[in-house]
């Protein structure tokens, strides 16, 4: 399975903080924030990874993630041209999904909690057994600005709305979504919703059309932040500086990588070394 991280926001609703910086370079608590996107796809064991950046800023993100090879990762980086919608990055992506599977973790969406790799691993292993698709539903007190699940009495999905005035129910879908390879047809035919965005929510209720779409609850056990706001920015921070007081490291990728088995705390050590020289 690979990966796509979509960094490629204005962040409108963060001006000015985001006219000279992209929204997900910003600090959140002690790390940038694509770093909780990144942390999310290797823990979930994804190791090939596009950032989706926007036009010009390859420069700013690779000087932050490089190759990925200090992570035991590979990172390639491509623009998005146009602000197209959030299903666009199956088509930017295209080449680079080939004939594989693929997780979209947008780059804003900061997920932790203990229980979550094994939560991820099963998402990957429920892809690559049934195909189609998986994500999330997770209960907020407001559901108004998110995707919202509805579910019947047995807990099976029934409808996906974007950003509906009148919820038919709490449970929001986060921002990461493993597909099948059918994700890049779907994506090039769904038509732009009313303003003007070729929105995941219309890919996902085409899987459940297709009786595809197997949505995982994400119990409160689980923190979940969409960080694309001044306050939403400050309250993951908030939550990440109290989780990391106990000791945990949240969206630390060198321990990821290392317990990923994908490099070794002296080859860190090493290349930190060289890095600093
Ligand atoms: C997007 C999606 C929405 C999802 C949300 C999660 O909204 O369109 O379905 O629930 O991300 O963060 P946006 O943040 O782009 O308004």
């Amino acid at each position: 399975m690979k990966g796509i991280i979509l960094a490629a926001g204005k962040g409108t609703r963060l001006y000015p903080i985001t006219l000279p910086v992209c929204k997900p370079l910003l600090p959140v608590y002690d790390k940038p924030l694509i770093y909780y996107s990144l942390a999310t796809l290797m823990q979930a064991g994804i190791r090939e990874i596009l950032v989706i950046v926007p036009p010009g800023e390859i420069k700013s993100f690779s000087n932050l993630l490089g190759d990925g090879s200090y992570f035991g990762i590979k990172i390639q980086y491509k623009e998005q041209k146009e602000a197209k919608g959030i299903a666009d990055a199956f088509i930017v992506g295209d080449e680079f999904i080939g004939d594989d599977s693929v997780c979209l973790a947008l780059g804003d969406n900061i997920f932790f909690g203990t229980g979550f790799r094994q939560k991820l691993r099963s998402a990957v292993k429920g892809i690559a057994k049934t195909n189609g698709a998986t994500i999330f539903g997770y209960y907020v007190n407001d559901p108004r600005p998110f995707g919202v699940v509805e579910f019947d009495e047995d807990g099976k999905a029934m409808s996906i709305e974007e950003k509906p005035s009148n919820p038919k129910s709490n449970y929001i879908v986060p921002g990461l979504y493993f597909y099948d390879n059918q994700v890049v047809d779907i994506a090039k035919n769904i038509e732009p919703s009313d303003r003007g965005e070729l929105e995941i929510t219309s890919v996902n209720n085409a899987y459940l059309e297709k009786g595809e779409l197997h949505v995982l609850p994400l119990g409160a056990e689980f923190s979940w932040f969409d960080a694309g706001t001044a306050d939403s920015l400050y309250d993951a921070a908030g939550a990440i500086r109290a989780a990391q007081r106990s000791g945990k490291m949240i969206g630390c990728l060198e321990e990821i990588a290392v317990q990923n088995h994908w490099v070794t705390i002296d080859e860190l050590h090493e290349k930190a070394d060289q890095m600093h020289k």
